[in-house]
């Protein structure tokens, strides 16, 4: 016959299963553990019963309750992690995050089409051996001027009228005269020529790209505030005829082998012969239209040979050395580069207008 006892304890065994099987949250599990294992449990009280069971069954009774009580715990392990899984699960479905989906891209910035044409004028003029050789925009009327072989009577100073700067404050702040110790902003680039030479040991290749700013009404065609890239070489056996064929093949790399070019006398006080550079207009390929004045060609730049006044200024001998100088316009390249009609586009803040050379070019 069997003993109460083992019959108690099996049907325990089965009927915790179905109980906990049940139990469909956490705290129902809890409640369970504390119903069969707590101090008044009912697994518990059975355990408590094996005292007065018959010496002879007391081992197997014994080996059986353990067995239970082993399997019941167990049991509530494995359901207390089921449901934390499930809570788990339900949590990520709410979040309903999809690791599949492809990432949104992300908005970044680009150069801005005038810094793109500086950045190509950079690589190509490096293919011939110049190197990058920056100048301060804010200057002196000395540097700006007078070491330029231009005086302060100079009529050519009218097309070169800037901003000056003035301690804020002062009488002179806002007005558009010399403040006492000459500084301003540079008009053009062509500065950097004096500080390369005083800087640098001949032979010179240098380039100066940077801003520059004029006293100037703003239209479709003219900035108060532009860029510049100026050139500058001294070496002993410089000529006009370096000059010429660097920058035809400075036009081609820049705007294709078919590119027409010619050069045309210019005036400017720090070079002589002085000259102007025009490519065919790349609007209306040399025809005549709006663009190019109807005149087929447009100037990109002013170029010509070092005034020996301003190698003296350099602190070189002219006698001695030589060299060439150029400045180029790259806002206005970068117009005819991407038949661009307005330059005051380059500064309208207007994304629309910017983003259209997210490419680059
Ligand atoms: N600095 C001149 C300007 O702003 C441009 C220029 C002309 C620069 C001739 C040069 C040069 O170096 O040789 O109009």
């Amino acid at each position: 016959m069997t003993d109460p006892l083992h019959d108690r304890l099996e049907r325990l065994r089965g009927s915790a299963q179905e109980r906990l099987a049940a139990a469909a949250t956490i705290d129902d599990v809890d409640a369970l553990r504390h119903a069969l294992l707590g101090r008044s449990g009912e697994l518990t009280a059975l355990l408590k019963g094996l005292g007065s069971a018959p010496a002879a069954e007391r081992p197997a009774l014994g080996r059986l309750a353990n067995e239970v009580r082993a399997e019941v715990e167990g049991a509530i392990t494995e359901r207390l992690d089921a449901l934390r899984d499930a809570g788990l699960e339900e949590r990520l479905a709410s979040e309903a995050l999809d690791m599949s989906a492809p990432g949104r891209p992300r908005r970044v910035g680009h150069l801005h089409p005038v810094h793109t044409l500086m950045r190509d004028l950079r690589e190509i003029f490096h293919a011939y051996g110049f190197e990058v050789f920056e100048g301060p925009e804010v200057e002196t009327e000395e540097y700006n001027f007078e070491l330029l072989n231009i005086p302060p009577d100079h009529p050519s100073r009218d097309l070169w009228d800037t901003l000056y700067v003035a301690e804020p404050g002062s009488a002179e702040a806002g007005a558009s005269r010399p403040a006492d110790d000459g500084t301003i902003l540079r008009t053009h680039t062509s500065p950097a020529q004096i500080r390369a030479m005083r800087a640098l040991d001949p032979p010179i290749r240098v380039l100066t790209p940077g801003r520059c700013f004029r006293y100037e009404a703003v239209d479709a065609s003219h900035g108060f505030e532009f860029f510049q890239v100026e050139g500058l070489v001294i070496d002993r056996d410089t000529s006009l005829a370096d000059l010429k064929g660097l920058l035809e093949e400075i036009a081609r790399a820049l705007y294709g082998r078919d590119v027409r070019t010619r050069f045309r006398p210019g005036y400017y006080p720090f070079t002589e012969p002085s000259v102007a550079f025009d490519i065919g207009c790349l609007v209306c390929s040399g025809e005549g239209c709006p663009a190019c004045k109807r005149s087929g060609w447009m100037t990109i730049l002013g170029a010509g040979m070092v005034h020996p006044s301003v190698l003296r200024a350099g602190g070189f001998d002219p006698d001695e050395l030589q060299g060439y100088a150029f400045g180029m316009g790259p806002d206005r390249m970068t117009m005819l580069r991407h038949g661009i009609g307005d330059i005051r586009l380059f500064f309208s803040a207007d994304l629309r207008f910017v983003t259209q050379f997210a490419e680059g070019r």
